[in-house]
């Protein structure tokens, strides 16, 4: 009797599927959840009762809509249930300066995965370390955003057919974003992928990713308007106001790359227009119209990618 109760679930060293970066991914996770998410997608009713039973924690310390709603509606579509966080940074014990070991250390008794959102880049591995359930990164900070990327890779796959032999143009704060971080490690696993990384100078993508960019041929520049006519994906992203050092050096950037209708002429008709969102002014509404605008469609897919991520990481 006294053994069955002090037994933990660390005790048992079963292998935790934890998602704190990209490269979590392999080529065969990768084709395991995307297929998955496909299979949602076609047959929701597929999800029926998978998670029943399964409780998940999301922890946000920093603000979410689609990362957590998407999350929250993946988990419920799945059977299970939700414990939320929405505002941790504030509203839990992190305000009293509880470290976020400890916090995932005590969450991972009341719940059987967590979603974690921080502003300290590595802080989603951090909490793999203390966690005793699965760990998956909703971003750390400028580091990484990983279930963006699947579900970035998703969207391109499902409007374009395929993920190889394509010309991606990210374009933006590439220095900041971590979901262009992200994305730029994932397509550079597939053959004959060029990146085009659009930023300002002081906005570049630092050179922890594109040092590890192999297999792809990359190319910076500045050049908005001038890079377009030669892309099968535009993917622009937000100037990330909340990572500067000051209000003063933000409004240096605001507004760099607007992308308006009149670009958007410059675009080849097959192409297409991806954005992780919340957009701040850098894509004119205008283009929500054109059937090339594919930013609300790919937010949509982020419930099915992130069902095969619960799925993967927490079905028994
Ligand atoms: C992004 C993020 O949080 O990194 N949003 C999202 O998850 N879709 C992009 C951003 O905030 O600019």
């Amino acid at each position: 009797m006294r053994d069955t109760l002090t037994a933990s679930p660390a005790q048992t060293k079963v292998p935790l599927r934890h998602l704190t970066g990209p490269r979590a991914l392999d080529g065969a996770l990768i084709e395991h959840l995307l297929e998955r998410a496909a299979g949602f997608e076609l047959v929701p009713e597929s999800a029926d009762g998978r998670l029943q039973g399964r409780l998940l924690a999301t922890v946000f310390y920093e603000p979410s809509t689609r990362t957590r709603f998407s999350f929250e509606a993946a988990m419920h579509r799945l059977g299970g249930r939700v414990l939320s966080a929405e505002n941790a940074a504030r509203a839990s014990s992190a305000a009293k300066g509880e470290s976020i070991e400890d916090a995932i250390h005590v969450i991972s008794g009341y719940a059987d995965g967590i979603v974690l959102r921080h502003p300290e880049v590595g802080a989603a591995d951090r909490a793999a370390q203390a966690a005793q359930v699965p760990i998956i990164s909703a971003g750390d900070g400028p580091g990484h955003h990983p279930t963006q990327a699947l579900l970035d890779l998703y969207t391109i796959r499902k409007e374009l057919g395929r993920l190889d032999h394509l010309r991606v143009g990210l374009a933006g704060d590439l220095r900041n974003g971590r979901t262009a971080r992200s994305l730029a490690l994932l397509l550079s696993r597939f053959s004959g992928n060029q990146l085009v990384l659009i930023s300002p100078p002081g906005l570049r993508m630092n050179e922890d990713i594109t040092g590890s960019l192999e297999g792809v041929r990359v190319e910076e520049t500045g050049d908005f308007a001038g890079s377009i006519p030669s892309l099968d994906v535009l993917y622009q992203t937000r100037i990330q106001a909340e990572r500067f050092e000051s209000p003063e050096e933000y409004e240096g950037y605001r507004g760099v790359y607007v992308l308006t209708a009149e670009v958007m002429r410059r675009l080849p008709e097959h192409a297409i227009v991806m954005h992780p969102l919340p957009r701040v002014g850098e894509i004119d509404p205008l283009v929500d119209a054109d059937p090339r605008a594919a930013y609300f469609r790919q937010a949509r897919n982020g419930l099915w990618v992130r069902m095969a991520v619960l799925d993967w990481a927490l079905a028994r």
